[in-house]
């Protein structure tokens, strides 16, 4: 239809994205077998049956327990560059992606390999597709601050690659406020910050992220909408939120896509972005994302073009670059 191929046509960035959320089954499977590793489902079919959650944990075991088949500097390349070819074809010109050490330093792959086989690939992207990048690392904040601590030291010799730390997984129960010292290193080390914040947690989280954590960004940002002042401030500073519609279906942080909030927070005057988050898991990448909230909302084509606008304006990209693209 005339709206999807708008949604094609238009160049888009994408903000918040974990390269271990772009994971297909198929590639799974694939590495799986060369590494010997086995995997709890029988097949394809029977892996993607298990995508279904009912909330964020739900979510992140299967997301975990995917990650485990990743062991070599290759299997970092291929997953990152399936990704880049994948969102290549969807217009999307500018990435700006999550990688989360602690998910395979965790398990005996180094710091090192994990990091220089993404970071290959996007050297490959940039050269090749012409789609220019930013690397965030992101801690899990399950784990404790001894540990968040220790990946930001295997991070400095890399400090020329990574843009920005970031803070994700499980958020109930474990605030910004957990991470307050690690973030202060990180910025005195040069490094921008952002934080997931307020996809299931509470808005108190999304104002520790900024107060705290001194953020440029806040991811998800959702639950902003139960207190008008929290609005009002994000408002006032015009500070990005990296919205994840078909990942808020999926983990049930919206039960309906037409209840999704995207269409009140650009009404309310917030930086809001449209952003895929995991898209192997959750059933689509930008555009699908773009989509299913242009049908459910009924969104016009200046309030997709405004999204997409929104997209550069909350980059890292330069000005003249933003210029450009706005
Ligand atoms: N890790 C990957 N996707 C995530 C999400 N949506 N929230 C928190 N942690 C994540
Ligand atoms: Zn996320």
């Amino acid at each position: 239809t005339s709206i999807e191929k708008f949604i094609e046509g238009i160049p888009k960035a994408e903000l918040h994205l974990h390269i271990e959320g772009t994971f297909e089954p198929e590639l799974m499977f694939e590495i799986a077998k060369r590494n010997n590793k086995t995997i709890k489902y029988s097949s394809v079919e029977e892996l993607k049956e298990a995508y279904s959650f009912n909330n964020l944990q739900e979510f992140l075991d299967i997301y975990y327990a995917g990650a485990n088949v990743l062991i070599e500097e290759q299997d970092f390349y291929d997953l990152t560059w399936a990704y880049l070819t994948k969102v290549h074809q969807q217009n999307v010109v500018h990435v700006e992606i999550f990688f989360d050490p602690q998910t395979h330093t965790d398990r005996g792959v180094s710091f090192d390999t994990v990091i220089k086989g993404i970071y290959r690939a996007l050297e490959d992207g940039e050269e090749q597709l012409g789609i220019s990048f930013k690397l965030i690392m992101s801690f899990l904040r399950h784990l404790d601050e001894a540990s968040a601590f220790k990946t930001l030291e295997q991070a400095l010799p890399f400090k020329k690659w990574i843009s920005a730390v970031g803070l994700d997984s499980s958020e109930v129960g474990n605030p910004p406020s957990k991470f307050e010292r690690v973030f202060a290193k990180a910025r005195e080390e040069g490094f921008i910050t952002v934080a997931h914040a307020g996809e299931e947690g509470p808005s108190e989280y999304i104002w520790e992220a900024l107060d705290l954590l001194k953020v440029t960004r806040i991811d998800h940002g959702n639950r902003c909408l139960d207190d008008d002042s929290l609005v009002k401030q994000l408002v006032e500073i015009q500070m990005p939120l990296t919205v994840c519609p078909l990942s808020n279906l999926e983990l049930k942080v919206v039960t309906n896509l037409k209840d999704h909030p995207i269409a009140k927070m650009l009404d309310l005057g917030l930086l809001a972005t449209v952003n895929s988050d995991d898209p192997a898991y959750f059933g689509g990448y930008m555009n699908e994302n773009y989509l299913g909230i242009t049908r459910a909302l009924n969104l016009s084509k200046h309030q997709i073009t405004e999204l997409a606008k929104n997209s550069f304006k909350a980059s890292w990209l330069s000005d003249q670059k933003k210029r450009d693209m706005i």
